[in-house]
């Protein structure tokens, strides 16, 4: 039996995608561009890359992670004609840093990014590219966090889109995918139940929320902890147990950290968590489990099962870390990332990202930039038709009631 193209899934299931292919294969809006492309490279990222190359680009791509790469997909997309891959399949950490610099050195037009690894580095170590590069677009929270702190030191040399802060991107990939992904990752691994287990969930932004709805509606008794007042008594008002970690370290079956922060679950934790707690990371870096602390206090370290590093305590108990501490949707040994259909409208984002800065609206100055409203609707509209779901148009005399300021039946 013929072996299926490695993308061809993914491809079904991203129909705003595949719109673009058909919209601008013939047209080739984004020819004699090099576009840069970091992402966790599987099936879906795959589909984003061969879009871009569809719509004229060359593309360069590189992970944002190093091990959540998957070979068989780099393999099908570096065949293809202007297409090149700056990834394997087990990179070593040294290795996914020196072929991102590769990439660089070959001095892309367009940067899409995400966790602002291509966009910190062409700064950092390539000042002489980041002159020429036209514009970027960063596809997740913690990426824009370092963009912030870029535009704020006034050091960007030029314009970034921050996909990630779109409705359309945050609102279905942070809640619904991380939400899903990371519950069905646990779930897999450990091949235990969530439901009736007291599950943690730090981080009450866009992804802790969908984790821990999802894990509400899976039978969980869902705690969350915040440094934030207003997200705090959010997940309280929502139905969510909220205490401190320390509290919540004495309860938990099951933690996940959403935070994008570090040390969030650090020794203090470690030494009042029960006996077969589960850890596990769906923050963007692999520092929101501190794991010195966890192999400091270890007396042994074993692996009970694919995926599972199991810390022994001097006193008994064992503490069962996810992926390493990595992104658990993403890098564990059954991780498939979010649902195909989520990733279309964030891919759909990025690709809207480039299309704009590149074609349509050239010439913006350096600075991190909120996407125009009207992309994100329109890339709405586009999804809402592939599931043939229809929506209201604002009547003549609703548009006028939205303009008027005055009240209609005012005498004054
Ligand atoms: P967000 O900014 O909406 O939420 C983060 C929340 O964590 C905030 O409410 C903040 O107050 C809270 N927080 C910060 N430090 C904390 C601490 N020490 N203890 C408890 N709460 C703390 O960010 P979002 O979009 O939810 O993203 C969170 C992380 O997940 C980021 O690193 C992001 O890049 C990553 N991410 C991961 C995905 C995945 O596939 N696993 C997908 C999308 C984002």
């Amino acid at each position: 039996m013929a072996r299926d193209d490695p993308l061809a899934w993914a491809r079904d299931h991203t129909p705003i995608l595949r719109s673009f292919q058909e919209e601008y294969g013939d047209e080739q809006p984004l020819d004699g561009y090099t576009v840069a492309f970091a992402s966790h490279l599987e099936p879906k990222s795959g589909v984003a890359i061969e879009t871009l190359n569809v719509a004229g680009a060359d593309v360069l791509f590189a992970p944002s992670e190093p091990k959540s790469t998957h070979g068989d997909v780099v393999e099908a997309l570096d065949a293809r004609e202007g297409i090149e891959a700056f990834a394997w399949e087990g990179m070593t950490d040294a290795e996914f840093d020196e072929a991102q610099q590769d990439l660089l050195e070959r001095g892309p037009d367009f940067i899409l990014d995400d966790g602002c690894e291509l966009i910190a580095k062409v700064h950092a170590d390539h000042p002489e590219v980041a002159e020429s590069v036209l514009g970027g677009g960063e596809q997740t929270t913690a990426g824009i966090t370092r963009l912030e702190a870029m535009d704020a030191d006034d050091v960007l040399q030029f314009p970034v889109y921050g996909v990630n802060d779109t409705p359309m991107k945050h609102f279905f990939d942070n809640v619904h995918g991380t939400g899903e992904s990371s519950l069905t990752n646990v779930a897999i691994t450990t091949n235990s139940i969530i439901s009736g287990k007291d599950v943690v969930v730090a981080g009450y932004g866009y992804c802790g929320r969908g984790i821990a709805r999802k894990a509400r509606g899976m039978g969980a008794k869902t705690i969350v902890t915040e440094i934030d007042p207003r997200k705090a008594l959010e997940a309280h008002m929502d139905g969510h147990r909220v205490m401190s970690m320390a509290e919540a370290a004495e309860v938990g079956d099951l933690f996940i950290t959403a935070t994008g922060s570090r040390e969030v679950l650090r020794g203090e934790h470690f030494e009042r968590m029960a006996d077969g707690a589960t850890l596990a990371n769906s923050g963007h870096f692999d520092v929101e489990i501190l794991l010195d602390d966890l192999a400091q206090m270890a007396a042994d370290v074993s692996h009970p099962k694919e995926g599972v590093t199991r810390y022994h305590m001097p006193d008994g108990r064992r503490l069962n870390l996810l992926a390493e501490g990595r992104l658990v949707n993403l890098t564990g040994p059954y991780s498939q990332g979010h649902p195909a259909e989520v990733m279309d409208t964030t891919f759909a984002m990025m690709f809207v990202a480039a299309y704009d800065m590149l074609v349509d609206d050239p010439g913006l100055s350096p600075g991190l930039y909120a996407i125009p409203d009207r992309l994100d609707r329109q890339v709405a509209d586009r999804k809402l038709e592939t599931l043939d779901v229809e929506r209201d148009e604002p009547t003549e005399s609703q548009r006028a009631y939205e303009r008027q300021w005055e009240h209609p039946d005012s005498s004054f």
